[in-house]
């Protein structure tokens, strides 16, 4: 009699035990499926410290699988009322996609070439010559101090919103 309350106990605390572990590694489980994909979080918000940028030189990082071109202007380049300014300095931030068929243009002698149909964009993204029917396209974004945050709507991209090139 005493041998077989023991054997149930045991049974029962076993049965328990792995009932509450299987429903543990459930839970773990459920909730790894409801957070985001790494790449998703990855893939919202790209910051871009602008201190690091040297003059004349364009800077490209991806932003949501796409090509981002930021310029910090020298002195002696165009400016632009479409340009981002922070402490004086201009800088041109746009997707680096060709508005003609969307090829990548590259950086040449201050100006974007796309390699495709020969279309050109000058150092404030304004497309100047061959096929592409508009500049260069904005990409959203907000400063934080001397931090470009792509991805979100901040002030200063409204601004350049309402201006046409
Ligand atoms: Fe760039 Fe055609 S895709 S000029």
């Amino acid at each position: 009699m005493t041998n077989n309350i023991k054997r149930r106990d045991f049974l029962g605390v076993t049965f328990v035990a792995i009932a509450t572990l299987g429903g543990a590694v459930t839970l773990i489980g459920m909730k790894q499926a409801w957070n985001p994909l790494p790449g998703v979080l990855e893939g919202g918000f790209t910051e871009v410290d602008l201190k690091t940028l040297k003059s004349g030189i364009p800077k490209n990082v991806m932003w949501r699988g796409k090509p981002i071109f930021i310029l910090k202007k020298t002195m002696e380049m165009e400016k632009s009322p479409r340009d981002l300014v922070i402490d004086n300095e201009h800088y041109t931030v746009v997707i680096g996609l060709c508005t003609h068929l969307g090829c990548i243009p590259a950086w040449k002698t201050n100006q974007w070439k796309c390699a495709c149909h020969g279309g050109l964009f000058n150092a404030n993204g304004k497309n100047i010559f061959g096929p592409p029917p508009r500049p260069l396209d904005l990409v959203p974004f907000k400063i934080k101090g001397n931090i470009l945050v792509l991805g979100e709507e901040g002030n200063e991209y409204k601004k350049l919103l309402t201006v046409n090139v």
